[in-house]
């Protein structure tokens, strides 16, 4: 590996940070099986990070060690390397099942924090000071042969990672593929209960509870609770980007069938699941199928702050898409490009908030 350029491994280390921070963000998406393979990709580069970083390392740390010889850039890119390591400890620790909070925000959040900060201090420092990249900075064989070695080893240390954990007894061995840590299962409405940003409606009063279907059907209509109840159910599992996960027994109705009610028109390709809080989140209707408006969990009604009366069952999807507090089912000709923004945006509203 001698032969890996300083400008080689400065990118390299760019890539990694870019590789890290786009995997991260797709695990916030990834909850089928089939999407094992981000987590995999975002383990082993956090290793690959690692190598690159104790490689670079090797170079400069006469200078770090010696203050005398500090100039801005080195304060600076000493900054860098401490959030780096940062970043790696929190999604290693978090990983080997360190439980960890602060400021209301366990090991997992402020690994997501760091990672964007970090993210974003590295493409500045780039757009600031990044010397273009020649050809012999990857073109020799012994490159290639680096590049290949640090590819295969994290992978490996990533595979063995798991077992390794199980084995030393740690809570790391026993986390989901998607990192989740199992809380509540089966235990009716007593596992955690989060909201995406800040939602805090009040109650709504299942008396005057209306579910109302609309958009492309031939007749809108209003459905009380007691219709909602249907005797379908469901078990599935909740799993947060917060980092728990837990599996339930869901009671409801399906959304389909609910939909069949209101006459869905040939145009109708998308369905929006919308919260009294303005929270809302669209589905393909060929994903649709598989989704249940619940209005109980484990034999039990549904609390509050689960999302009584009604909350969306979304299985393989991660939790934030589990729309609570269901007010309103829409039939669409397309996808809701607004969806994201009003995930955010329903902690600011009247009903948001409680005040409506
Ligand atoms: C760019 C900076 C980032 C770095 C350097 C980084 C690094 C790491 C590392 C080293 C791990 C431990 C992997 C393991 O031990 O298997 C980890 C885990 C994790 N990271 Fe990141 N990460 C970054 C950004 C993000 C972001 C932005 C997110 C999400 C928005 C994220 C989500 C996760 C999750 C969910 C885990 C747990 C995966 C598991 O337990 O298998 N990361 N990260």
């Amino acid at each position: 590996m001698g032969c890996v350029t300083p400008r080689a491994t400065d990118w390299g280390l760019a890539l990694f940070v870019g590789l890290l921070f786009t995997t991260g963000v797709m695990t916030l998406f990834a909850g089928e099986r089939g999407d094992a393979w981000v987590f995999a990709a975002h383990g082993a580069g956090g290793f690959a990070l690692a190598a690159a970083v104790g490689w670079k390392l090797r170079r400069v740390w006469r200078r770090l060690a010696q203050p005398s010889r500090w100039d801005r850039r080195t304060a600076a890119g000493a900054g860098a390397l401490g959030l780096v390591v940062a970043t790696l400890l929190s999604g290693m620790a978090w990983s080997s099942g360190v439980k960890l909070s602060a400021a209301g925000y366990n090991l997992l959040g402020w690994h997501f924090a760091l990672g964007v900060v970090l993210t974003l201090v590295v493409a500045v420092h780039a757009g600031l000071r990044a010397k273009p990249i020649r050809r012999r900075d990857l073109a020799g064989r012994r490159q290639l042969l680096a590049a290949g070695a640090v590819a295969a080893g994290s992978y490996l240390v990533w595979l063995t990672q798991r077992p390794l954990s199980g084995w030393l007894g740690l809570r790391g061995g026993r986390r989901r593929f998607t990192g989740s840590y199992e809380a509540g299962s089966f235990a009716g409405n007593d596992f955690p209960s989060t909201s995406w940003v800040a939602d805090r409606p009040r109650p709504l009063s299942e008396g005057s509870f209306r579910l109302e279907l609309s958009g492309l059907v031939a007749s809108p209509t209003q459905l009380t609770l007691a219709e909602l109840e249907a005797g379908d159910m469901l078990v599935a599992t909740l799993d947060c980007t917060g980092g728990f996960y837990s599996r339930q027994r869901w009671g409801g109705a399906r959304l389909l069938s609910l939909l069949e009610r209101a006459g869905p028109l040939p145009a109708a390709s998308h369905v929006r699941v919308i919260s009294h809080t303005g929270y809302r989140w669209s589905f393909d209707l060929e994903d649709a199928r598989g989704l249940l408006l619940a209005t109980s969990v484990g034999g039990e009604p549904l609390s509050h702050e689960h999302g009584a009366p009604a909350r969306l069952v979304a299985p393989g999807r991660r939790g934030f898409q589990w729309v609570k507090w269901v007010t309103r089912v829409e039939l669409h000709d397309g996808p809701d490009p607004g969806a994201a923004a009003s995930t955010v945006w329903s902690s600011f509203t009247a009903e948001g908030r409680g005040a409506a």
